[in-house]
């Protein structure tokens, strides 16, 4: 009888006592209704990503109310989990992934870096947060960051996405108790891509981030690497702003930047920074810093190009929304098609922080 399995009792409950609290994860909590939809709906994604009874599903999140999701979801999909430490070497938890037989992981984001690592042939799937879970994980990781850099090497530099999504982040990295936990005057703030527009104009990278961030913390004017738009049209821009890369970090002609963290986004086409489908700047390899545009984006601009982006020491996109959900699974894997997923820091941290939307969840 189904009321017998772990999973019929959720359903029993969340039939006899749906508004009763079921799980409670610090100010977050779910009832029985809510975890049963929940789980339900994972369990069909697992479905849909070929998961059969009697398989096996890694669960590699830390304890959380997702973990608590995912267990219920395994089960309703007929399948057995096996809990991964969220904290264990990838080399130990690649080894139990092959070990144990598992083809497909739930995964928290913040792993996305490490799924290739794992071998086996895994598919993957994402438990996000909502928007705002999205930007407070962001923030406090670039928090962590900037402290980490300037302890280990006297200053960070940090490349700001741009777009809406990352407006959260800033304003949290702005504010108590990020503001504080922040060394502003170690802290170097420069943009990965920037709309050819004044500094002041509403589309302006820069000016998104001035009003979000940079005009409420106490940053060194000297410190705002702005990209100086006014310099001309976009292929003098660009090279403007490669020099001043170039002097900021030191580099001789054939060296690259290494950025201590890169911010990207992604658009609903599966571009990053200002790198979009097809567009000739995909297939830069010497300079580092490209004017690129497209007929259906707002106006030209200039982007980092792929060496910059992967000799960083850690990059993390930001991503939210419905309208990424064809392209994120694309880009998450990997797949060269998708800008976004040919990002692959060549000696660094790669991390993914979705919205459940974006997620298609
Ligand atoms: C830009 C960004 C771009 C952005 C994506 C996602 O200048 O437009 O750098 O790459 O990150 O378009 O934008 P949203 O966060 O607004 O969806």
């Amino acid at each position: 009888m189904k009321s017998q399995t772990i999973d019929g009792l959720l359903t029993l409950a969340a039939q006899s006592a749906p508004g009763a609290t079921a799980v409670v994860d610090g100010e977050r909590t779910l009832t029985y209704a809510e975890l049963d939809e929940q789980s339900g709906r994972l369990a069909g994604v697992l479905r849909e990503r070929g998961v059969q009874p009697g398989d096996r599903v890694g669960l590699w999140l830390e304890k959380s109310l997702e973990a608590v999701v995912g267990v219920y979801a395994t089960l309703k999909a007929g399948a057995t989990y096996v809990p991964l430490d969220d904290q264990a070497p990838v080399a130990r938890v690649g080894y139990i992934v092959r070990d144990a037989g598992i083809h497909c992981l739930i995964s928290s984001p913040g792993h996305g870096g490490h799924w290739a690592q794992l071998g086996g042939s895994l598919r993957t799937v994402v438990v996000a947060g909502d928007a705002e879970a999205l930007s407070q994980q962001a923030a406090s990781q670039v928090a962590r960051s900037v402290a980490e850099a300037a302890a280990a090497r006297g200053r960070c530099a940090l490349a700001l996405a741009g777009g809406n999504t990352p407006r959260r982040c800033y304003e949290l990295l702005a504010a108590p108790p990020l503001r504080d936990a922040i060394p502003w005057d170690a802290l170097h703030l420069f943009w990965g891509d920037e709309r050819c527009v004044p500094p002041d104009h509403p589309d302006s990278n820069y000016r998104m981030a001035r009003e979000a961030l940079i005009d409420r913390v106490p940053i060194p004017a000297g410190n705002v690497h702005r990209v100086p738009t006014e310099e001309g049209p976009p292929v003098a821009v660009a090279a403007y702003y490669e020099r001043e890369l170039r002097s900021f970090f030191g580099l001789e002609v054939e060296d690259v930047p290494r950025f201590d963290l890169i911010l990207l986004g992604m658009g609903p086409d599966g571009h990053t920074a200002s790198l979009f489908p097809g567009s000739p700047a995909l297939d830069e390899t010497r300079r580092l810093v490209v004017p690129n545009s497209i007929a259906y984006m707002p106006h030209e601009r200039v982007t980092f190009t792929f060496p910059v982006l992967d000799a960083a020491r850690f990059v993390a996109f930001l991503v939210a929304g419905r309208d990424k959900a064809d392209k994120l699974p694309l880009a998450l894997a990997g797949d060269p098609t998708v800008p976004a997923g040919r990002v692959r820091p060549t000696d660094g941290e790669l991390r993914w922080y979705v919205d459940r939307a974006a997620a298609g969840q």
